[in-house]
């Protein structure tokens, strides 16, 4: 990880300074965000560490339509957040929604989890996707469906993570982005870390995307053709 941070220590700083900009500009929006949860069905709020980020990068337009796609909805918090936001946003969200082996969510029921996510979203229109990331994202490439933004929060493991990076910028328009979520932590329970699938992903994409952002989430824009 030291080398990675070295190698891209361009992006590292810069983005440092990015991070401290975006608390500041979204730290009241945040408050308001959290104090409308109350009455909501979540006991992980993983996505709160993104908050101030994951707005820096939305679009600014609210009525905007855009195609947005989340891997890894879990109990939907940051799909909440995009539906209640963006009313004119074409949401699709993805989750396997089944109890994995050998990761720090391998205690939780699943059923339940799902089940928070239907009811935390029952009021919004929007895709629900059950199923594996890659044949879902692969599904979507052959409907030709493409997307604007794309965060990435399912697996963390460092080999789901770069074939998850690959169908999704497959399926992404020129000069959209992805986000992806925590890729610089290490976890002894993972053969291949995030950051090693990440490495390769950028390494092999290297001509076709622009680093956005560069510290434990990663953004990347598709450069235009
Ligand atoms: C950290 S949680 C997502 C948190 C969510 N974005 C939020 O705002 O609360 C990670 C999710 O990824 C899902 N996931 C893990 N591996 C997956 C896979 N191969 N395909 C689809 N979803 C997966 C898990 O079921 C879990 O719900």
């Amino acid at each position: 990880m030291f080398f990675l941070k070295i190698k891209y220590f361009f992006h590292f700083y810069k983005s440092k300074l990015l991070k401290k900009k975006s608390k500041k500009i979204y730290k009241d929006k945040k408050l308001k965000f959290e104090n409308n949860l109350s009455n909501k069905k979540f006991s992980n709020r993983w996505f709160l560490n993104n908050f101030e980020l994951f707005n820096f990068f939305l679009p600014k337009n609210k009525n905007k339509n855009f195609n947005y796609l989340e891997v890894g909805c879990f109990e939907g918090l940051s799909s909440f957040y995009i539906l209640s936001e963006y009313k004119n946003v074409n949401a699709f969200l993805l989750d396997i929604w089944s109890t994995p082996k050998n990761s720090e969510l391998s205690q939780i029921n699943f059923e339940l989890i799902e089940s928070n996510f239907d009811k935390n979203l029952f009021e919004f229109n929007f895709v629900k996707m059950k199923g594996d990331s890659v044949s879902s994202m692969k599904k979507l490439y052959n409907q030709k469906k493409c997307f604007d933004f794309i965060y990435i929060d399912g697996s963390h493991n460092g080999e789901d993570i770069l074939s998850d990076a690959i169908e999704a910028f497959k399926i992404l328009k020129d000069d959209g982005l992805i986000f992806f979520d925590d890729f610089l932590q290490h976890d002894e329970n993972r053969n291949i870390q995030s950051y090693q699938g990440i490495e390769k992903f950028l390494s092999l994409y290297s001509d076709y995307l622009k680093i956005e952002y560069f510290q434990n989430n990663l953004v990347v824009r598709k450069k235009t053709n």
